[in-house]
């Protein structure tokens, strides 16, 4: 099923997910219906809070973006415990349609994580895929990737982004 995906000035994207304690069926269907709508969308990562569901989950792919292999990652309670370097990429975001930007992330992080079923894995990263992984936890913190851009780019950002939900 495909969910409805919440979009800037939304609120509710601000709000904190709290940590997943049932990998039940209900958490499965939740992660097959992102999956879902994630790829209706071209998107190669979704987090469940833009969904309105307020969980620490989230799914990505790389695969429609170029030069990537298809995998979905499923990914719930992630927590870094290693970060390294600086990386630089232009970010968009299915909550903050029609904005690009360059965003600076972290170039390599470790997570731990659990899967649908509560299992533990620890994911090495880099590229993409690390910044797609610390774009997504951000929103389980509230945290839009317009939030992380300088002071004078972001109140460009907000101004435009206002300016076309506005008009
Ligand atoms: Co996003």
């Amino acid at each position: 099923m495909i969910l409805t995906v919440l979009e800037f000035p939304d609120e509710r994207l601000q709000q904190k997910s709290v940590p997943v304690t049932k990998f039940d069926a209900t958490l499965g269907k939740l992660l097959d219906d992102m999956a879902e709508t994630m790829y209706s969308k071209n998107g190669i990562g979704l987090a469940a809070a833009q969904v309105g569901k307020f969980i620490r989950a989230l799914v990505i792919d790389l695969g429609p973006a170029e030069n990537q292999e298809a995998k979905l990652w499923e990914i719930i309670n992630p927590k870094f415990t290693k970060t390294e370097g600086k990386t630089v990429f232009e970010e968009g975001c299915l909550s903050v349609p029609g904005y690009t930007e360059e965003v600076s992330r972290k170039a390599k992080v470790t997570v731990e994580y659990q899967d649908r079923h509560g299992k533990q894995h620890t994911l090495e990263a880099d590229g993409l895929l690390a910044v797609a992984l610390q774009h997504e936890t951000d929103h389980l913190d509230g945290v839009l990737f317009i939030d992380r851009l300088s002071p004078l780019k972001r109140r460009m950002a907000r101004k435009k982004l206002i300016k076309a939900v506005t008009l």
